[in-house]
């Protein structure tokens, strides 16, 4: 959560830095800051988007070569003007933008508050700065050494940059648990908290670990970590297209999103899954392939979305490899002492690879002796690099803050990982396996014909815009598209809703059902068909508006639904990357229509770097 990005060069540095905020814009948005050197240390920051700060910076001079900026979701004290970023040390002579939290502010606060300080702002960000700043006081030591010598007291997550009015190339960086990446140009340096403000420009970068440190001086990088070692950059090439980040016409990044899918989910599978050659692999699982195979069980850790796309592996895995699976919100897992045992194996799942309780959850494992394997988006992302292996899910920048094609995409990872075991284990036939790989290779044709609803789905929506609750149920392999539908639609509509497998009805939520409550049944022709049907059937009897998705020519439930979507047929395990489809669609357009901001939902931030 929260954006940041810096530069020094030979450019303007004010424009590479709101470019840049507004492409980090979906990591926090209810405040924005810049702060530049020209007649001083100069600092701008506005309460809302990254255009309300535009618009306070018009008329202004603002020549700089050295900047930096932040977009903001308040951790602590209230999106405001005097709450966003940079904050200013207590002299003025520095500026520091940060995302992530300090654990230890108050005590850390109240220590200054006895020296004297006087603070503007309520942040653990203000504290920050102005605890470095005392430090280098005290020890009469340059910035960076100051920056270290702080961090070895300070207890939280983030990823810093700091400038100074005294030296005007100069900028120190540091992080630990929130996402730091430099890119390095010819004489010009980037900072940002993902490759997106950078690609631009250049795409060498260098992804700064955690407890490092790094100072870019003169024109020059150099890194050492917390404990003062100097390190070598190790300097990457990233590979990702100017227009992968751009609407590219839709008016909505989530809507972009939705109808990527077919390639993403075909880019997911390219080189690694070929039906007709019997080919199926992934490169990154090799080296520890045999303890998944040999796993006494899998524990799958997610948030959110991610981990309804557990859920959905947990019966694919369990079905096909007959190993049993358990799915763990992360945020509880690493507060509940687990219990791990040697031949349990940990499956993260994670688009942005950077959330917080997941990375924690990670460490825990790995501390209890399990071997991780990431489901990751993000290349190079913090989870990506905390787990022993894994596979990428190549779905490409996913920006809308609602998660649509990095779910099939971590679908299908999964799925190919569930086939690769179960084929090592012998626990499902050849002739089952091909069937499910040449059914995998039709997913992106059939999401490419479920997309064609798309204006019956508008119409839908049009019918139940105004509604103030929603049900979604579905069973077996459709409970967690029932629970990702619902989550949907009330992360971009703020519209009530609530995902249940269709059995548990009957035990409490059959109570909320009267004219007036739609109920999305995701009833597609599987082996729970029948027992759905009857749900259905409960549900007309006390008038709940049915919607349903069913499978292409079903012809019972149209008799009883009120509306009927009709989504391709596919074997039920694969089933969730069709039928999610329509959900994606119906919550988009419903938010649309209740005049909601789809890209940047209130409250939200696309990757919660704070637990
Ligand atoms: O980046 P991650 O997959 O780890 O994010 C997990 C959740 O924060 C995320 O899926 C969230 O629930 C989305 N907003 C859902 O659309």
């Amino acid at each position: 959560m929260c954006g940041i990005v810096a530069y020094v060069g030979k450019r303007q540095a004010q424009e590479v830095v709101i470019k840049g905020l507004k492409r980090l814009e979906y990591r926090g948005y209810d405040s924005a800051g810049i702060a530049l050197l020209n007649e001083g240390l100069s600092v701008y920051k506005k309460k809302g988007k990254v255009t309300d700060l535009e618009q306070h910076l018009k008329g202004k001079a603002l020549n700089s070569h050295i900047g930096m900026g932040h977009t903001r979701w308040a951790t602590h004290g209230e999106p405001n003007d005097v709450n966003a970023h940079p904050h200013y040390s207590a002299s003025g002579k520095f500026a520091i933008i940060h995302n992530g939290i300090i654990e230890n502010y108050s005590s850390l606060k109240q220590e200054l508050l006895n020296k004297g300080h006087k603070f503007l702002s309520d942040t653990d960000t203000e504290v920050f700065i102005h605890f470095i700043e005392d430090i280098k006081e005290h020890e009469q030591c340059p910035l960076d050494e100051a920056v270290r010598l702080a961090l070895t007291r300070v207890v939280g997550a983030y990823a810093i940059v700091i400038m100074s009015l005294e030296d005007p190339d100069l900028l120190v960086a540091a992080r630990k648990g929130s996402p730091l990446v430099i890119g390095v140009g010819k004489d010009e340096f980037f900072l940002a908290s993902d490759a997106t403000p950078i690609v631009e420009y250049t795409n060498e970068v260098v992804y700064l670990n955690d407890q490092e440190i790094a100072v870019i001086n003169d024109g020059k990088l150099s890194i050492k970590n917390t404990a003062n070692l100097p390190l070598t950059p190790y300097i990457q090439t990233v590979d990702l297209e100017l227009e992968a980040i751009e609407k590219g016409g839709f008016e909505h990044f989530m809507l972009k999103e939705i109808f990527e899918q077919p390639r993403s989910i075909s880019d997911c599978m390219r080189g690694r899954l070929d039906a007709q050659k019997g080919r199926l692999v992934l490169g990154g699982l090799r080296e520890y392939l045999a303890k998944l195979t040999n796993a006494d069980r899998i524990l799958i850790v997610a948030c959110g979305t991610s981990w309804h796309a557990g859920l959905v592996a947990e019966y694919f895995f369990e079905e096909f490899c007959r190993i049993p699976v358990e799915v763990e919100y992360a945020s509880e897992f690493r507060y509940r002492n687990p219990v791990i045992r040697e031949g349990d194996v940990v499956i993260a799942i994670s688009q942005s690879g950077e959330t917080a309780d997941t990375l924690a959850a990670i460490e825990l494992a790995k501390s209890k002796g399990a071997i991780i394997f990431g489901v990751c988006n993000v290349v190079g992302s913090s989870i990506a690099r905390a787990t022993h292996a894994g596979a990428y899910t190549h779905a490409g920048p996913e920006i809308g803050v609602a998660s649509t094609k990095a779910f099939t995409a971590q679908l299908t990872v999964l799925n190919m990982i569930a086939l690769i075991v179960a084929q090592k284990k012998g626990t499902i036939t050849e002739q089952k396996l091909h069937e499910l790989l040449v059914e995998m290779e039709t997913i992106p044709a059939k999401v490419e014909r479920a997309l064609k609803l798309n204006d019956q789905i508008e119409s839908i929506a049009a019918e139940f815009k105004d509604a103030r609750n929603f049900i979604y149920l579905g069973r077996g392999y459709n409970f967690p598209v029932a629970l990702e539908g619902a989550l949907k639609l009330k992360e971009i509509s703020y519209i009530h809703a609530e995902g249940y497998p269709a059995a548990e009805m009957k035990h409490g939520p059959i109570a909320l059902i009267d004219e007036e409550m739609p109920v999305v049944f995701i009833a597609t022709n599987d082996s729970s068909y029948e027992k759905v049907v009857s749900n259905i059937q409960e549900v007309r009897a006390r008038k709940g508006r049915v919607i349903a998705i069913v499978t292409e020519g079903d012809k019972l439930i149209p008799k009883m639904a009120e509306f009927v979507i009709e989504v391709p047929s596919v074997h039920e395990a694969l089933m969730p990357m069709v039928s999610v489809v329509p959900l994606q669609l119906l919550s988009y357009h419903i938010a649309v229509m209740r005049g909601c901001n789809v890209d940047q939902p209130r409250n939200l931030a696309k990757s919660v770097t704070v637990e």
